[in-house]
């Protein structure tokens, strides 16, 4: 089945680019830091996880450009790259996570007195690690998530978590793609996901290459299928797990997953274990990040509204209660959450075949 590959390490630099989706498949190849911070921000590569991809080759770039001439001098350097990569997306913690890994390793790397050629190698190999175990991770979420798919009808997704999101097969879309591999005859309800529209110009195209049948609806007619009595499910993404479970994922989840409750759909989360975020405590503490009012007015740049306010919180917070299950590459999470993702969060990590 199609896989698309939002974001590859080159010699030249980090390839990606799914702007133009699903118009054009163009590309282009970022040689410096300060763009991959701005690639992050303007949306070239989104979705939480491939956001972690990104900054984790962000910041191998800005270690392979470094003029340092001492590991004291790119000690400071990097500091320096990871605090501009760290500006870019809020609320996507696997941003953080990637950061930290990568500072880990960089660590390790100096208190052994690795040679600063060394240093550079090692973090290029890192990224291209951390782009690795996604891979790994989002075909054992979809292992995981496919026995709670039903065996044939209806199921409904939120903005896009699939290749493109992840640099894997996708997180809620992976779970979609075991299914129908393993046989579930599943027909995707894809909300188009205002104001940016993921679920229209992303999901509907990765689907669509998968050859997965789907039906695009607009994000107003959410309550209208799920009250069909149809959809068998929900699968999401999400961009932040509090440890209580709250999670925070694309604005419209949250009425969504309400709506799921009210008319016993069951609505699932997938997500990595890089996802979750146990110091805090609950949703009340996941930064939600507040994007142009311009995404809001415009689409594609041609005005639809007047030169009036608007908001545009790109995230939402479900509560916990209104979550099935989370499904993750050590297994399923169930309420309640405040054990069952610790426990999973101390299982052993889901490793890429070497
Ligand atoms: O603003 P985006 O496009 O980065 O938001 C993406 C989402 O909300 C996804 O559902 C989430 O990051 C999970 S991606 C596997």
């Amino acid at each position: 089945m199609y896989v698309a590959q939002p974001i590859e390490w080159t010699d030249q630099g980090v390839v990606m680019d799914q702007r133009r989706l699903p118009a054009e498949e163009v590309s282009y190849t970022y040689t410096d830091y300060h763009e991959v911070a701005k690639a992050i921000r303007e949306m070239v590569i989104r979705g939480a996880p491939a956001i972690g991809v990104a900054a984790a080759m962000g910041v191998a770039l800005g270690v392979q450009h470094s003029s340092a001439k001492s590991v004291e001098e790119l000690r400071a350097e990097f500091t320096q790259i990871c605090d501009v990569l760290s500006k870019t997306r809020p609320t996507a913690v696997d941003l953080f996570w990637a950061l930290q890994r990568m500072k880990g390793r960089f660590e390790e790397l100096a208190q052994a007195g690795a040679s600063l050629a060394c240093i550079r190698r090692s973090m290029i190999e890192e990224a291209k690690a951390v782009h690795a175990e996604k891979q790994a991770s989002d075909e054992a979420i979809g292992r995981f998530g496919a026995e709670f798919m039903p065996k044939n009808g209806e199921v409904m997704t939120q903005c896009n978590a699939g290749a493109l999101a992840t640099a894997g097969i996708g997180t809620a879309l992976g779970v979609i793609r075991v299914a129908c591999e393993q046989g579930h005859k599943l027909h995707v309800l894809v909300p188009e996901t205002r104001p940016y529209l993921q679920g229209a110009r992303l999901t509907a195209w990765e689907l669509y290459r998968g050859g997965i049948p789907l039906t695009l609806i607009t994000d107003n007619m959410v309550g209208h299928f799920l009250k069909s009595g149809k959809v068998g499910a929900i699968v999401t993404g999400a961009d932040r797990i509090a440890a209580n479970g709250d999670s925070a994922n694309k604005i419209g989840t949250y009425q969504m997953a309400v709506l799921a409750k009210e008319n016993n759909v069951p609505f699932y989360i997938a997500a990595p274990i890089s996802t979750l975020d146990l110091s805090i405590p609950d949703g009340d503490h996941i930064p939600i990040e507040e994007r142009s009012a311009e995404e809001v007015t415009h689409i594609q740049g041609v005005r639809i509204a007047p030169d009036v306010p608007a908001a545009h919180p790109a995230f939402d917070v479900t509560p916990n209660r209104y979550i099935r299950a989370i499904f993750t590459e050590r297994g399923v999470a169930t309420s309640p959450y405040l054990d069952s993702l610790r426990e999973l969060a101390a299982a052993p990590a889901v490793r890429a075949a070497r």
